[in-house]
């Protein structure tokens, strides 16, 4: 005869299998609403939560319980798609990579959409400006000579190693909207425009390094820059935003070294 075999299924969440006490956390968040005319205002929620939680499972909350017209961007969760920027007690951040554990919770936590883009609805801005001064900087490799034997165009390890930090940039715009020279007018290209423009510039297979640096010479080019460091404080990729805008200023006087 068969022996019965008991599986045993899991109910719980993984926090809640860990043991993990939830609390309650009060999120202050900025919302707008563009069919009703009405100002922008802050509103409370809230949460119960863990302290493994991020800042986007307690949105997620928010909009999955309470209140379904909550409008934010999200797609991967886990800090790759950079959509899901937005501005957390004060400091521009990704929402999935904000864990609450890390934030006072003895207060509430405020959210609102980043700066100096057209606001959309809640923290969604229009992110076609971003987007456009990042086109225009050829954030594409051209290399009109055919390679060497018709085949790879080969690269030392040193000639990788020295764009290698601004190939990191997932275009979340944290940077660029964390700057005050961009939130003057919002014509500046912006720390992420330099940045994608760095990493070709820098690319010894790259043959368009004169004609981006030039684009970069303009009135609302890199000489805008304050070096605040606003845009390598925001950056969640960790790359050194303010030197490599240095180094594409230095390519613009002397030329690509
Ligand atoms: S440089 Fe950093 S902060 Fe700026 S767009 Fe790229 S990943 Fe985001
Ligand atoms: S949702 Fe993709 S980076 Fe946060």
């Amino acid at each position: 005869m068969a022996t019965k075999t008991e599986l045993s299924v899991s109910v719980g969440t993984p926090a809640e299998e860990a043991g993990l006490k939830p609390f309650k956390v009060t999120l202050n968040i900025r919302r707008y609403n563009p069919e009703t005319g009405d100002e922008a205002f802050w509103q409370d929620f809230d949460v119960e939560l863990y302290a493994t939680d991020r800042v986007l499972d307690a949105l997620h909350k928010i909009k999955w319980e309470q209140d379904g017209s909550l409008a934010f961007r999200r797609s991967c969760a886990h800090g790759v798609c950079g959509s899901d920027a937005m501005r957390i007690n004060g400091r521009n951040r990704l929402a999935c990579k904000t864990l609450i554990k890390d934030l006072d919770i003895t207060q509430p936590i405020y959210v609102e959409a980043i700066k100096g883009l057209p606001l959309e609805k809640d923290l969604i801005v229009d992110m076609e400006p971003f987007f456009e001064s990042f086109r225009e900087v050829q954030p594409f490799l051209v290399s009109n000579t055919p390679p060497a034997g018709g085949r790879e165009r080969l690269q030392s390890i040193a000639e990788r190693e020295r764009f290698d930090d601004t190939t990191k940039c997932i275009l979340c715009a944290a940077c660029t909207t964390s700057c005050p020279v961009f939130w003057t007018d919002g014509q500046y290209f912006g720390p992420a425009a330099i940045v994608n423009a760095h990493r070709f510039i820098f690319d010894s297979r790259d043959e368009n390094a004169a004609a981006r640096l030039e684009i970069l010479n303009d009135k609302e080019g890199v000489w805008r820059c304050r070096t605040t460091f606003n845009c390598t404080d925001a950056c969640p990729r960790g790359i050194q935003v303010t030197k490599a805008i240095a180094e594409v200023k230095a390519a613009v006087v002397r030329g690509r070294p």
